[in-house]
């Protein structure tokens, strides 16, 4: 599949981008700060925090698991069986508490943060997959 580019000039905190890339969603999301403080509270609650399975690029293999800080990308398919989760960016915290903002699943109720890394004793085996993407420009990504 040819790679896609997508605009996120006008992408605010909290809000995400969909696009399609080989068939499969891909998600853009703008982290806040709030959220990306967040990020390292709860190493301890996860499957695998320090993301050491490959489910990233080498350059997005950081605490963030992106280029960006606050722009993180990930392929929009649940790790176990390849539904779609739901972006929660108010409310995850109904689903794990004291974490303001995630991803869930809502075929068997996988859970993840918002840099895709899946909770421990949920059915997702591995965290969310981050797909190849280039900046060209501050305001323009290549997914691909
Ligand atoms: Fe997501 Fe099963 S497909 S929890």
């Amino acid at each position: 599949g040819a790679p896609v580019e997508v605009d996120i000039s006008k992408l605010e905190d909290g809000q995400m981008v969909r696009v399609e890339w080989r068939g499969k969603p891909v998600w853009v999301v703008r982290r806040s700060d709030a959220v990306l403080k967040e990020l390292g509270g709860h190493d301890g609650q996860l499957r695998d925090p320090s993301s050491a399975e490959p489910q990233q690029p080498e350059y997005a293999q950081n605490e963030f698991r992106s280029v960006k800080p606050e722009i993180f990308l990930a392929v929009g398919i649940c790790t176990h069986l390849g539904c779609s989760p739901t972006y929660l960016p108010n409310t995850f915290n109904e689903q794990v508490s004291g974490i303001s903002a995630g991803f869930f699943c809502p075929c068997h109720g996988s859970k993840f943060d918002m840099a895709g890394r899946v909770f421990a004793g949920v059915p997702a085996p591995l965290n969310l997959v981050v797909p190849p993407h280039t900046f060209l420009d501050d305001n323009t990504i290549l997914v691909g």
